[in-house]
C-alpha cells in the first residue's frame, strides 16, 4: 500500500503516519525529518535548505526530489509506504509519478487532512519533541504523562523546531494555500483523493484514515 498524507503544516500528519505506520506495517517517508536530519549533519543538502526551512519556504524541487527518488527505492519501502511532506508542488507531484511508474510501483490513496488556519497556527505554537527519541507532545492537547519526562523513552530533554515561530507559521501557511493547494485537484483528477477531518480529536482521524485504507476491517 503507497499512499500520500496531503495537508498544512500542522494538520497531523506526522502524527497519523506514526500511527500508520505500526497498523499497517509500511514505512512513514517525511521529507520535513529527511531535511531536519541533513541540516543536523550538517550536510551539503542541509546547509542549503536551513535558511530557507527557518523562513517557512520551500526547498527547490530539484534537490527534494533526488531525495524522495532514491529514498522510495530502498528495501524498506517496497512493502509500502506514507508519503508525509512530498509532494509539495505539482512538478513534484509529476517527478513522483515518474518514478513511481518507472519502478513499476502505484499510487494507492492520497488523503487530505482538513484543518482551519487558527487551529494550524495553535497546533504548531504547543507542539515540542523529545531530544532522545523524537516523540512528539503538545502544550495542550498531548502532555507527557510525567512532567519533563518521554513517555517513550524517559529523556528529558525537549525541543522545538526553529520553524514553529509564530512569524515563520505564516509563511509556511502561505506556502501551503499557494504551492501546495492545487495539488488536490490535481490527485482528483486522478481518482485518488479522499478527504478526512484533520479537527477531530487524534484517535477519530486513525479511525477515518483506516477505513480508506482497509474499509473491509
Ligand atoms: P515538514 O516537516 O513537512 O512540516 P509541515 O508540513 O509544515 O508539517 P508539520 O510537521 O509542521 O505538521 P504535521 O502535519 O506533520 O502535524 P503534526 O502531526 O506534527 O516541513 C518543514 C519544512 O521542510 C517546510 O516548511 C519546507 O521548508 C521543507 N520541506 C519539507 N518537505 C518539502 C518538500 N516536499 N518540498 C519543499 N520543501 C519541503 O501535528 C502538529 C501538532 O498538532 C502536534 O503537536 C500534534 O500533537 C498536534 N495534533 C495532531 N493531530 C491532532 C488532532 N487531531 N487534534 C489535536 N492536536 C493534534
Amino acid at each position: 500500500m503507497n499512499l500520500i498524507l496531503l495537508g498544512p503544516p500542522g494538520a497531523g500528519k506526522g502524527t497519523q503516519a506514526k500511527r500508520l505506520e505500526e497498523r499497517f506495517g509500511v514505512v512513514q517517508i517525511s521529507t520535513g525529518d529527511m531535511l531536519r536530519a541533513e541540516v543536523k549533519a550538517g550536510s551539503e543538502i542541509g546547509r542549503q535548505a536551513k535558511e530557507i526551512m527557518e523562513r517557512g519556504e520551500l526547498v527547490p524541487d530539484k534537490l527534494i526530489t533526488a531525495m524522495i527518488v532514491a529514498r522510495v527505492q530502498r528495501p524498506d519501502a517496497q512493502k509500502g509506504f506514507i508519503l508525509d511532506g512530498f509532494p509539495r508542488t505539482v512538478p513534484q507531484a509529476g517527478a513522483l509519478d515518474e518514478v513511481l511508474r518507472e519502478n513499476g510501483l502505484t499510487l494507492d490513496h492520497v488523503i487530505e487532512l482538513r484543518v482551519d488556519d487558527a487551529a494550524l497556527v495553535e497546533r504548531i505554537s504547543g507542539r515540542f519533541t523529545c531530544a532522545s527519541c523524537g516523540e512528539g507532545y503538545h502544550d495542550s492537547f498531548k502532555q507527557p504523562k510525567v512532567a519533563g519526562v518521554c513517555d517513550v523513552c524517559g529523556g528529558t530533554e525537549f525541543t522545538r523546531r526553529a520553524d514553529d515561530r509564530a512569524e515563520t507559521v505564516g509563511a509556511r501557511l502561505a506556502a501551503y494555500h499557494k504551492q501546495t493547494a492545487p495539488l488536490l485537484p490535481y490527485y482528483a483528477a486522478q481518482g485518488k483523493l479522499s478527504s478526512v477531518d484533520g479537527m477531530a480529536e487524534m484517535a477519530d482521524v486513525t479511525a477515518a484514515l483506516s477505513k480508506i485504507l482497509a474499509p473491509g476491517a
